[in-house]
């Protein structure tokens, strides 16, 4: 008998999942890395993506959590206690690492929903953000010194964190998500609907619908669609794992994942929407062709949407609000299940007092997180991004699938899975697990250290990269291998279980 909480509803449970795939790289990568990669034509392998390897890893993280019973470590550990690093070494790179710099530009969001009240960003929006703001200095090595209101904003986003998370899995997460995502939808909805009716809108909306197939060819679009669904739908993180083992037994694995990765996708494709009128909208006003009109890059929430709103005929305080708002909404749903992923580890494992180690983890979190509110932090921000993305979430991706897939056996698993849902796996899930998502990931990671080999990544000096991307992600590493030698204090889930049916027919207590 497990004694487990459980997710109070099956709604519940949905709405967290949303909760942690919907957020900023919805609204704010997502459109900017579509229009890079040609508009329309990146929708092709985006859904590919998310139909080979998006779904597939969703239900095999979800599955593995929800089979196990336990966070990242412990359903590893309760496999053969030699994979357990690896659920640490994600839970810790996960919330002190990818949450360090989340709540960084969470930081950022609250700042600018503050600026829409009066539009303080002023008339040269992109000096604004770069120089006035962030305070950009010229190399990663060259600190300067902590910028005070990105500092305040980050321990405030901590502490909305920390009121979250420290309530537990059903009065906190499940509770801030069942009110926070309904008022996402709504508040997405109004802006889309705004955004469509600007002048110029229209212009906007076919560029991002209009393929431009000569870029369909090209490898670094599919490696770029391949990037985007692994960050929005939160995968190779432990994430998922730990908010499936909270489930109750004989629950719907496939058909909620199915769920999940459909609202994420319309989220996904309304603030395309969304953006793209807003894009269009600035080429209007300024008279230009859309592609001479706006920038495509990370500022394109940061500079393009005040500029947008410095022209709105009328509300433009309004919809700065509602812009920042959103996206705030967003983040903080996505940086809570952060959190929870390390927090649960440590709860499972060591069976400390959940307010106790939240307190420590977020104080943790804000002396973490100061780095990014340094000159520098903009640099570190992206250096660290790009190591946790594209080496740590890549790899652990990779080796969950040849531990589920192959040692534990694709065959054994979906059949475990299949028993209760209406979507069958079946042999197409399978093979992607087997096969298709270790050999896309695995020349996912080859060709993007080939191209840093040729070119180092944004043209940062070698230094730079390995000091601090290297040399964190080594770090994460050594702590993980010390956490999973640690000796256990939870005698009951350290067990592992012999019928593994079983494990999945325990009744479980409620909270
Ligand atoms: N999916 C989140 C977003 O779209 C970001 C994210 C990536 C994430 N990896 C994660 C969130 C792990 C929680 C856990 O913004």
């Amino acid at each position: 008998m497990s004694n487990r909480p459980h997710w109070k509803s099956r709604i519940g449970f949905l709405l967290v999942v949303i909760g942690s795939a919907v957020g900023l790289g919805n609204i704010w990568r997502f459109p900017y890395v579509a229009y890079k990669n040609g508009g329309g034509a990146f929708l092709i392998p985006y859904f590919i993506a998310l139909l080979v390897v998006g779904i597939p890893l969703l239900i095999l993280e979800q599955g593995w959590g929800y089979m196990q019973k336990g966070s990242a470590p412990v359903a590893f550990a309760r496999f053969r206690k030699r994979w357990e690093f690896l659920g640490w070494w994600v839970a810790i790179f996960i919330t002190f690492g990818l949450m360090f710099y989340y709540s960084a530009v969470l930081s950022w969001c609250l700042g600018y929903l503050f600026f829409s009240f009066d539009l303080s960003w002023g008339v040269d929006t992109q000096a604004y953000f770069f120089n006035s703001f962030l305070g950009v200095s010229d190399s990663p090595f060259n600190i300067g010194e902590i910028r005070w209101p990105i500092f305040f904003g980050i321990i405030f986003i901590w502490f909305v964190n920390w009121a979250i998370v420290s309530r537990g899995i059903r009065r906190g997460i499940e509770v801030a998500n069942k009110i926070g995502i309904p008022l996402l939808f709504i508040s997405l909805i109004v802006m889309l609907v705004w955004s469509l009716m600007l002048p110029g809108a229209g212009e906007g909306v076919s560029a991002f619908l209009t393929p431009d197939l000569s870029k369909i060819l090209s490898p670094s679009v599919w490696n770029d669609a391949f990037g985007q669904i692994f960050f929005t739908l939160s995968l190779g993180s432990g994430t998922m794992i730990v908010y499936a083992s909270y489930l109750p037994a004989r629950s719907r694995i496939n058909d909620n994942a199915m769920i999940t990765a459909s609202a994420n996708s319309l989220v996904e494709v309304m603030a395309g929407f969304a953006v793209f009128s807003i894009l269009g909208y600035i080429a209007f006003v300024k008279g230009m062709p859309l592609a001479d009109a706006v920038k495509s890059g990370p500022g394109l929430a940061y500079v393009a949407y005040p500029q947008a709103i410095n022209n709105l005929p009328f509300g433009r305080e309004a919809f700065g609000v509602l812009f920042f708002f959103t996206l705030l909404l967003a983040g903080i749903t996505s940086s809570v299940s952060m959190i929870e992923t390390f927090i649960s580890s440590a709860i499972d494992k060591f069976g400390w007092s959940r307010k106790k180690i939240t307190t420590v983890v977020c104080l943790i979190g804000v002396a973490g997180g100061s780095i990014f509110a340094t000159n520098a932090g903009l640099l570190w921000l992206d250096i660290i991004d790009h190591m946790v993305c594209n080496v740590g979430m890549i790899t652990m991706g990779f080796l969950e699938a040849i531990v589920v897939a192959w040692l534990f056996g694709g065959t054994k698993f979906i059949s475990k899975l299949d028993k209760f849902s209406k979507f069958k796996l079946g042999k197409f899930w399978v093979f992607c697990a087997k096969i298709f998502i270790p050999l896309v990931l695995f020349v996912m990671f080859m060709a993007d250290t080939i191209k840093n080999i040729q070119k180092p990544y944004g043209g940062y000096p070698w230094s730079a990269l390995f000091v601090i991307g290297f040399g964190w992600l080594a770090a994460t590493l050594v702590v993980a291998r010390f956490f999973s030698k640690a000796k256990w204090r939870t005698d009951h889930l350290k067990k592992k279980y012999h019928d593994e049916d079983e494990a999945l027919l325990v009744e479980v207590d409620g909270e």
